[in-house]
């Protein structure tokens, strides 16, 4: 079969990942996506800077449009962030019967309820999971591993600029602003860094979890949002004293009422696994009927990490290619049609 061709919109940290996870491994992903995948198309806002992966076999451009409007290319990965661009970009690429991988998390919280319906209508599948959690497969852990479940609550270490700012904080006295320099120079943290510190970045992510865990919908403003950035040197000494650690989870929990939705620090207790989650690693601990709790650790932000999650996605997709677009199974949680809201 022909090869499956790809087309990158943003070679930052992600994008250059991604580009040397396809070339390394290109010999084990083909056989088992079925298919040869190569990049042929991407763009980037700078075209001539030194990048960490080699461009020379693609065709590069500084006009996003252009390589979602190239006809040879059937998947648009999606690693330019932000929600503005992005989601013209997607919605496009979509709306010209193109797939889409992307590692957006912003994107897919606030207009992923559109972008799905989009996709929906038109049979291509939208996959996110390097949208969460960076290399941890928990999406699909949610929706593969734990369909046949009722899941009661989950709580998780997603932000890895944050969890790495409280680590240097309590091993090292490091004080927040240079680790969190630190974080972006080592291509942790977000373009603008607020959306680590302040919470939202966890939010987003939680967002995303909770409508694949419960079934409802994208539903980012009934999130409540705290951050890490009023935490002192004092607190994490004070939380170690007495015998706990301070991590900043998102929670979502069933409730009688509906889906609570909450992002902010915590006092866990130092034996728990989830308080010895460190530096850059996400964990996130899910709490269900059948099987209990489950706990998914790994790298959450980074080059590799997160490059694994969207080659993951890209297998996924190339594998749904060879299925008639009336039989696939959409990368929802749900059928639109069937989601039902929960009041939060
Ligand atoms: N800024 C994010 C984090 C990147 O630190 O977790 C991965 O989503």
């Amino acid at each position: 079969m022909s090869p499956v061709k790809v087309g990158i919109l943003g070679l930052g940290t992600v994008g250059c990942g991604t580009l040397n996870v396809l070339r390394r491994n290109a010999h084990e992903i083909a056989r088992r996506a079925g298919r040869e995948i190569i990049v042929t198309h991407a763009s980037a806002r700078t075209l001539d800077k030194p990048r960490p992966c080699d461009t020379q076999s693609l065709r590069l451009t500084n006009q996003p449009m252009e390589v979602v409007n190239d006809p040879e290319v059937s998947i648009i990965v999606e690693l330019i962030g932000g929600t503005s661009l992005a989601r013209d970009l997607v919605l496009q690429a979509i709306n010209d019967g193109k797939h889409v991988v992307t590692a957006n998390k912003a994107l897919i919280a606030l207009h992923g309820n559109e972008i799905f319906n989009a996709a929906q209508q038109k049979g291509v599948m939208v996959a996110f999971e390097a949208a969460v959690a960076g290399g941890i497969p928990v999406i699909k852990a949610i929706r593969e591993g734990l369909s046949g479940n009722s899941i009661q609550w989950l709580a998780g270490i997603i932000n890895g600029t944050s969890n790495f700012i409280l680590t240097e904080m309590r091993d090292k006295g490091r004080d927040f602003d240079s680790v969190l320099a630190e974080a972006q120079q080592l291509g942790y943290a977000e373009a603008d860094p607020r959306f680590d510190v302040e919470g939202i970045d966890a939010a987003h992510k939680l967002t995303i979890l909770a409508s694949i865990a419960f079934g409802i919908p994208l539903q980012f403003d009934k999130v409540y949002i705290e951050g890490i950035s009023n935490i002192t040197a004092e607190d994490v000494s004070y939380a170690t004293e007495l015998g706990y650690r301070i991590k900043h989870l998102g929670i979502a929990k069933r409730t009688a009422e509906g889906v609570e939705l909450r992002a902010h620090p915590t006092l866990i207790p130092y034996r728990r696994l989830l308080a010895n989650v460190d530096g850059v690693m996400n964990g996130v601990l899910i709490h269900a009927d059948a099987v209990g709790s489950t706990l998914y650790y790994g790298a959450g932000a980074g080059a590799e990490p997160t490059a694994s999650a969207v080659v993951a996605d890209l297998v996924d997709v190339v594998r749904t290619l060879t299925t008639d677009p009336e039989n696939r199974v959409p990368h929802l949680a749900f059928q639109p049609d069937s989601i039902s809201e929960i009041p939060i």
